[in-house]
């Protein structure tokens, strides 16, 4: 699509709405000039060049990516008329268009009711989920794996909550043993597993926690921010071209009591919109409050009502639902933007296992792939530092740079990964890269030859 053409459509058709209400002076006060403003815009522009290439393939670091150039469209016109989805006062369009995308990701994972609402991010979905946790179960804990977003350990302190740390197993996932005798001791309310962890994207065996902690008599809260959207290659090992996951972890999101996904991680959307879902609507009554000076137009219930943010981006909400228009959360849509990333991490890895200069630090679930250099001698010292000179020496290269990101990776976790590695230190940098965008399937080959260049100049260099 072309984008300058659609985005000047969205400012004429804004244009056309607001000549619909009859003319008026702008005030002169916030007036300027073309000629001045290009000056400034100049500047600006410039200042935006020092940044990272996340649109390209050579960037293959942190979970980063732009949006899909329909989401821009859709983000920008909205942003014209600056909709407040807080309330169907701040914007009716919008807040009916949160409504119906919210309904599409309760379909996506299987959700027969459902309450939920867009997020300012992953973060603040998941502060309402740990806040309907402590209010349903008054004095008891969080239960979280050691792999776990570090968000949950703080939100946990925010709400004044015990937060219990979990360990994790040899592949990074919340060790169920562990869980079962913590939520013997009957401390905790609500166990947070993870689909999709940020570090090594290991998803946590959900349909197993949900079992034990169904036993205790526990909630369970998915932290799907990461990960919620490859619940759309779940099962799909039939479907020609999807990269089939194991089904039963994402099956069993549809029995926990709230699942967090972040449309602006694998959802093509730009930053501002995060989604938290509750699989039952009573939860609602637990946001009830009174504002003397919203919720005035309708009766129907206002998106404030259910949630803790007051203001937000109606123009996130609209951003999702024109995305979602063209490219639906399901295996044929959206699922062939997953499949690809997460099978460029399969073939990237395969290429990992037959090399001499690079290791797999673990196989990849999803589209992240996390790797060390095979230094000599096998420490973790020596692993640390070419890690970070592989980091530097790949970003600073002017003429063919390529763009990682670092991982801290626990001495335990190497003893149990790679027992043959010296812990001369405590833990020690891998490299990380998360293949987030499909284009980098076609780029396995080069990236692969790029960081085995980069691994060479730093074992001779
Ligand atoms: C699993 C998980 N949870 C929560 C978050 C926090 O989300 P946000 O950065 O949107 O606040 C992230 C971010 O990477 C994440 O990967």
């Amino acid at each position: 699509m072309d984008l300058r053409y659609w985005l000047s459509s969205g400012v004429d058709a804004i244009a056309a709405w607001q000549d619909s209400f009859g003319p008026f002076e702008p005030d002169e006060s916030m007036t300027i000039s073309d000629e001045r403003f290009a000056s400034i815009f100049a500047e600006f522009t410039e200042r935006l060049r020092d940044n990272y290439p996340f649109f390209h393939p050579s960037y293959a670091g942190q979970m980063l990516k732009p949006p899909h150039p329909a989401a821009v469209a859709g983000y920008l016109t909205a942003m014209l008329i600056n909709p407040n989805n807080h309330a169907l006062d701040g914007g009716p369009a919008t807040a009916r268009m949160e409504k119906e995308v919210v309904a599409q990701l309760a379909r996506m994972f299987g959700l027969g009711t459902h309450l939920g609402h867009l997020t300012t991010s992953g973060t603040i979905a998941n502060l309402e989920a740990l806040y309907i946790a402590r209010e349903l179960h008054p004095g008891q804990g969080v239960a979280y794996c050691e792999e776990a977003h570090y968000t949950h350990a703080r939100m946990c302190g925010v709400l004044g909550i015990e937060g219990a740390q979990v360990a994790a197993d040899g592949a990074g996932r919340i060790d169920l043993d562990a869980l079962d005798a913590l939520l013997a001791g009957g401390r905790i309310g609500t166990v947070v597993a993870t689909a999709g962890t940020t570090g090594l994207g290991a998803i946590d065996p959900v349909h197993e926690v949900l079992a034990i902690a169904r036993r205790h008599g526990v909630r369970v809260h998915v932290d799907a921010a990461y990960g919620g959207f490859f619940a759309l290659l779940a099962g799909s090992d039939s479907q020609a071209g999807l990269a089939g996951l194991d089904a039963a972890p994402w099956r069993a999101i549809a029995e926990c009591d709230s699942v967090v996904v972040d449309p602006h991680k694998h959802g093509l959307q730009p930053y501002g919109c995060g989604a938290v879902l509750f699989r039952d609507p009573d939860v609602g009554r637990l946001f009830l409050h009174d504002s003397p000076y919203t919720y005035f137009t309708s009766d129907e219930l206002h998106l404030g009502e259910i949630s803790l943010e007051c203001s937000r981006a109606g123009a996130a909400a609209a951003a999702l639902w024109l995305t979602f228009r063209l490219l639906p959360p399901t295996p044929g849509g959206l699922g062939r933007v997953l499949a690809a990333c997460r099978l460029a991490a399969l073939d990237w890895s395969e290429l990992i296992r037959t090399s001499s200069l690079l290791e797999l630090y673990q196989p990849p679930e999803l589209d992240i792939v996390c790797y060390f250099p095979a230094t000599q001698p096998r420490s973790l010292s020596g692993i640390d530092r070419a890690s970070a000179l592989m980091l530097a020496g790949g970003m600073h290269d002017e003429a063919d740079p390529v763009y990682l990101s670092t991982l801290r990776a626990p001495t335990s976790g190497f003893a149990r990964r790679h027992p043959d590695v010296a812990a001369d230190r405590d833990g020690a940098r891998i490299l990380r890269s998360v293949l987030m965008k499909p284009e980098a399937r076609s780029h396995v080959a080069a990236l692969h030859a790029r960081i085995e260049r980069l691994a060479t100049a730093i074992s001779t260099g």
